[in-house]
């Protein structure tokens, strides 16, 4: 059989399609088909239920009836869920169980749908919800490639956040483009600075780091760019600059909005013609070594301010990775704490010691302005206090404990729900809430992300009431 261009992906996926009513169970069994799916049918949810408990049945999706003789839908939907999260289910129902059905979506259903069936609507559903998962397999798989590849054993987390930065850092990692690393102080921007030149083909060669900021205007054009003896008072050897030993390898200009700007005119020029001179020299020496640049300032405003100059901006600025803030990565945290303290007790050979529960959640609440740097500091300072016994909250400063009111009001409080619908909806709330802030707010790109239409992601933000930023579209 010759399948449609458009169905042949979909050879090797499989459905299960559970209905009661035969008529309906053989009609939309038969559409799928010839969409080129391969279909398992069954009579009741119950013969669902066995079916993948005995590995009869290993679909990539399962559109269920909902209301049924002894197994509801709703049942099936919870046994599925416990077995694989991750396979999609969708639901269906009479046009008078649409409360149901809604409920159906709050257990963690994909979707529902009232019948009679449009078997359009139903085609284009099961392609969303498909691609969807087909995308998620594709980000794991980009994840543990991407780890892998860096070797970013330094650089912990795994949010979308952080996932975006390492594939555009592996990305320009293998090229000699200039990269400038944007970020607020302590996000990692020296880190990576040094994944990406390890990462690179100049990774065997030196990293040289010049902190621009804290050189004096002269002593800076020296550093920069060497010089010759006897070239002013002082200078009784010839001494090669960073740029000559940085050589083959990578040259970081850290915190490159405080160059002063008669020396922006001078690294502007050796990025342009890739040659310099020592001061006092008169021999053009060849560049070599690979550009990056680091700052915790707005370069953009300092070109309109006048203190940075646009020219040197645009060389710099030829690929541009903007590091995330801790707050906008909080679901890393729990695995940065974890790392942060066996590399703190590593380097001053403590004992890593555990951390108590109430001292976790104090961590998890704050917002850290000072970023993964300042949790590296409270964190050092916590194993300090504590010399070896469990990490409590008041080895943590008093700015992270909670006011005696909160204490109250926290001991008050029912335990957290963590029922699997309560889960599903934190996790689909979380999901959506970071593609949005990944997309600058804006839905079309944050739903292409997400892999659903945007109608579908309007729905969702609709149904979780996430509040629309300043910038949402
Ligand atoms: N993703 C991460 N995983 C593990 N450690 C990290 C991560 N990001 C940052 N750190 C650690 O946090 C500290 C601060 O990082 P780094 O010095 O790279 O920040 P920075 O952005 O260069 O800060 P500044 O602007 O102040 O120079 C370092 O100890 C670094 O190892
Ligand atoms: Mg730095």
């Amino acid at each position: 059989m010759t399948l449609p261009k458009q169905a042949q992906h979909r050879i090797s996926e499989t459905l299960a399609v559970v209905e009661d009513e035969p008529v309906q169970r053989e009609v939309l069994a038969g559409s799928l088909e010839d969409e080129g799916y391969q279909v398992q049918t069954f009579p009741c949810a119950e013969d669902c239920w066995r079916a993948l408990q005995h590995g009869e049945c290993s679909p990539d999706l399962v559109i269920t009836d909902l209301c049924m003789k002894d197994m509801s839908g709703i049942d099936l939907l919870g046994h599925i869920k416990e077995l694989n999260p991750e396979i999609p289910v969708v639901v269906v129902s009479a046009f008078a169980d649409v409360p149901q059905a809604v409920d159906a979506v709050r257990a963690g259903a994909f979707h529902f749908l009232t019948k009679p069936l449009e078997l359009d609507a139903v085609h284009n559903l099961i392609h969303e919800a498909l691609a969807k998962r087909r995308l998620e397999h594709e980000v794991d798989s980009l994840r543990s490639r991407l780890t892998e590849e860096l070797g970013l054993k330094g650089l912990v987390g795994q949010s979308q956040h952080l996932t975006e930065v390492l594939t555009q850092a592996n990305r320009v990692a293998r090229t000699d483009v200039p990269v400038l690393l944007m970020g607020e102080s302590g996000t990692g921007k020296n880190l990576l600075a040094k994944t990406i030149h390890l990462a690179s083909l100049r990774g065997s060669g030196p990293l040289v780091t010049l902190n621009c900021s804290t050189l004096g205007e002269g002593v800076l054009e020296s550093e920069l760019f060497g010089h010759e003896k006897g070239s002013f008072t002082g200078a009784e050897e010839t001494r090669p600059g960073y740029f000559e030993q940085a050589a083959e390898g990578t040259l970081l200009l850290d915190e490159v909005g405080e160059i002063p700007l008669h020396v922006q005119v001078k690294l502007l020029n050796v990025l342009q013609d890739r040659t310099f001179l020592r001061v006092g020299g008169s021999q053009p020496i060849p560049m070599q070594a690979r550009i990056l640049a680091a700052t915790n300032k707005d370069l953009q405003q300092a070109v309109s301010e006048g203190t940075f100059r646009e020219d040197l901006y645009y060389r710099l600025n030829v690929f541009t990775i903007q590091l995330p803030t801790l707050r906008e990565r909080k679901a890393d945290l729990p695995a940065l704490i974890e790392r942060l303290m066996e590399t703190i007790a590593d380097e001053y050979g403590l004992e890593c010691p555990p951390l108590q529960r109430d001292a976790h959640d104090a961590l998890l609440s704050y917002s850290f302005p000072g970023n993964v740097r300042e949790l590296k500091n409270i964190l050092a300072r916590a194993m300090v206090m504590a010399s070896g016994s469990p990490v409590t909250l008041n080895d943590l400063p008093v700015a992270l404990r909670p006011t005696p009111e909160q204490g109250a009001s926290l001991a008050r409080n029912e335990p957290e729900d963590n029922s699997l619908p309560e889960q599903v909806t934190r996790l689909e709330t979380r999901l959506i809430e970071e593609a949005l802030d990944a997309h600058n707010r804006v839905k079309t790109r944050a739903a292409e992300s997400l892999g659903i239409s945007e109608r579908l992601l309007r729905y969702k933000i609709k149904k979780y009431n996430l509040t629309p930023r300043p910038k949402d579209s």
